[in-house]
């Protein structure tokens, strides 16, 4: 990080050697400019116009910035680690190859689509039998998903998966999966379970095993029909690389990308569905890495970087308004799971109109409607927003925070695709239980006016990085198995 010097003289000495009349230190006064003005008598009209050198001196705001995002742990984000370009290659043709799904309808990218923030645009996805492209796409044959699909741009590093954390590893390399066969010190599944090197490779296993998402109904093909997760996962790997005796003969494409990322394996039959998982995650870990915000620049010492309603908005979100009770460090999250009242929107993940979230998970009452903290990097790029998309306005999302539970009981669907609308959970029980595990901290809500409200919208602007709003370079034109990677 670069250190600022605030005292003196900043400015190379080739702009001073070119206008000595300058005043050395940019923000210095008539008396500094008097000071070091040569004494001839130069006619003023002849000066020529000088470029006013940026201020070195923080303001008074940039000060009261800096100090309340280093309490919360603000920082730039860390550079992830390199990866293997031949694996990063295989995972990009994996994540947008329609083949990994059982009716061959579907991709990664689908739902994360790099013209949406690598979101879907929608407040809940739609799986396997859907038509269309992002926010445009429609429901046709397929299921509407319980959850918004979150978006990739901050997910290297992230120690849990999914809105509920249902998936993670441990600090001592012990997954913990929706797959007992990955689980535990001793994993019926050692081998797969031995590459999922990181949380987001694990997770990575999952999309293909729902049917409402890749996998399709029972009846519809070979990997829906699969009786176990690891048939499924092998059958998954017989479309890809075939098997050894040729009876299966694989994709040619992906023979060739599979050797080259794994040049030790030696039979076809040695791979297995963990190779997927390493070379997806290397993908999503390499492009989607997005670390210039102007946030970062002014954490770095650039205070011009940001505007002072970006200011004014980063000081209410690290100070009064409390957002950073719950966003802090570097992804402005704490990784930890909380409700906040968010209504409940889409067809329902436990059972038909309710999501507990990651109570579901740990069967503890006090986890009920509670999810996990996102991130906010670039999240100005990621609606519909919360675990269900139910706000489809950033300032929506912000304003909930004013009355929380007002917000929960006077929600306005008419936001909502109007395929949703009638899939908003009004049970007078489900809503009252929801109010009552509103966290302490969000509780109360806070008093925020119209102009607070849009200073912290500019503020979460703010985390945007200009590399994140334009991701189409990691879109191959085409894919091994040959499928559309768009509906027509
Ligand atoms: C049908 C749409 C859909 C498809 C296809 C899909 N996803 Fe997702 N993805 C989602 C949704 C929805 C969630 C959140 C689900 C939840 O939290 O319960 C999610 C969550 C994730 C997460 C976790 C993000 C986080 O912050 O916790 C990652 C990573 C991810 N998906 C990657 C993938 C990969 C890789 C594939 C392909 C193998 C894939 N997804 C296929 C919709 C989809
Ligand atoms: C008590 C912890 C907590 C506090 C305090 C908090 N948040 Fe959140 N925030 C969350 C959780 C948890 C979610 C996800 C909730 C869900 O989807 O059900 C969330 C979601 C969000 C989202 C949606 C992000 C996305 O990708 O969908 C935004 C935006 C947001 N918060 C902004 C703020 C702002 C601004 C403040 C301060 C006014 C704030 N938060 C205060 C915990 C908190």
């Amino acid at each position: 990080m670069s250190i600022r010097v605030r005292s003196k003289c900043l400015f190379p000495a080739l702009l001073l050697a070119g206008a000595p009349w300058l005043s050395a230190c940019g923000g210095g006064g008539a008396t500094a400019e008097a000071a070091v003005t040569p004494v001839e008598e130069t006619p003023v009209e002849e000066v020529p116009p000088v470029e006013e050198p940026p201020p070195v001196v923080d303001s008074p705001l940039d000060t009261q910035l800096a100090g309340l995002a280093a309490q919360a742990g603000a920082a730039p984000m860390a550079a992830p680690v390199a990866q293997d370009p031949d694996l990063v290659a295989l995972g990009q043709a994996l994540f947008f190859d329609r083949v990994l799904s059982g009716n061959r309808d579907i991709s990664c990218y689908t739902c994360h689509d790099v013209d949406f923030g690598t979101g879907d645009g929608l407040s809940v996805s739609i799986g396997t039998g859907g038509f269309g492209k992002g926010a445009d796409r429609v429901v046709d044959r397929g299921r509407l998903i319980a959850r918004n699909a979150p978006s990739l741009l901050r997910i290297a590093g992230q120690p849990t998966m999914f809105w509920d954390s249902r998936v993670l590893r441990r600090p001592d390399g012990t997954l913990g999966t929706p797959s007992a066969v990955l689980n535990g010190p001793t994993p019926t599944a050692a081998t797969i379970a031995s590459r999922l090197g990181s949380a987001l490779a694990a997770q990575a296993l999952f999309p293909l095993l729902s049917h409402d998402e890749m996998r399709g109904q029972p009846g519809e093909n070979e990997l829906a029909d699969a009786p176990t997760d690891l048939e499924a996962w092998a059958r998954v790997m017989r479309r890809l690389v075939g098997t050894d005796d040729g009876a299966e003969p694989g994709i040619a494409g992906y023979r060739q990308l599979f050797a080259l990322a794994f040049p030790e394996v030696v039979r076809w039959s040695d791979y297995d569905v963990g190779h997927v998982a390493q070379a997806i995650a290397a993908f999503e870990v390499a492009a989607f890495d997005t670390r210039g915000a102007p946030f970062d620049a002014f954490l770095a010492g650039t205070r011009a970087a940001m505007t002072d309603a970006e200011k004014r908005g980063g000081v209410l979100f690290f100070g009064r308004a409390g957002c950073a009770a719950c966003h802090r460090g570097p992804a402005l999250t704490d990784g930890q799971h909380h409700a906040i009242g968010v209504p409940q929107v889409g067809p329902g993940h436990d059972f038909a109109l309710e999501d507990t979230g990651r109570a579901f998970v740990t069967g503890d009452p006090a986890d009920v409607y509670r999810f996990r903290t996102p991130g906010l990097r670039n999240v100005a790029l990621t609606g519909p927003w919360m675990h269900d998309g139910a706000y489809t306005t950033l300032g929506a999302a912000i304003r909930h925070y004013r009355n929380p539970r007002q917000s929960l009981f006077a929600y306005d669907a008419r936001q909502l695709a109007p395929a949703l609308r009638t899939l908003v959970d009004t049970d007078p029980l489900r809503q009252d239980a929801r109010a009552r595990a509103i966290d302490a901290r969000v509780r109360g809500g806070v008093r925020l006016d119209d102009a607070e409200v849009a200073d912290l919208e500019a503020f979460l602007g703010s985390l945007t990085d200009a590399a994140a709003v334009d991701l189409s370079a990691a879109e191959p034109e085409t894919v091994p198995s040959g499928l559309p990677i768009d509906d027509a």
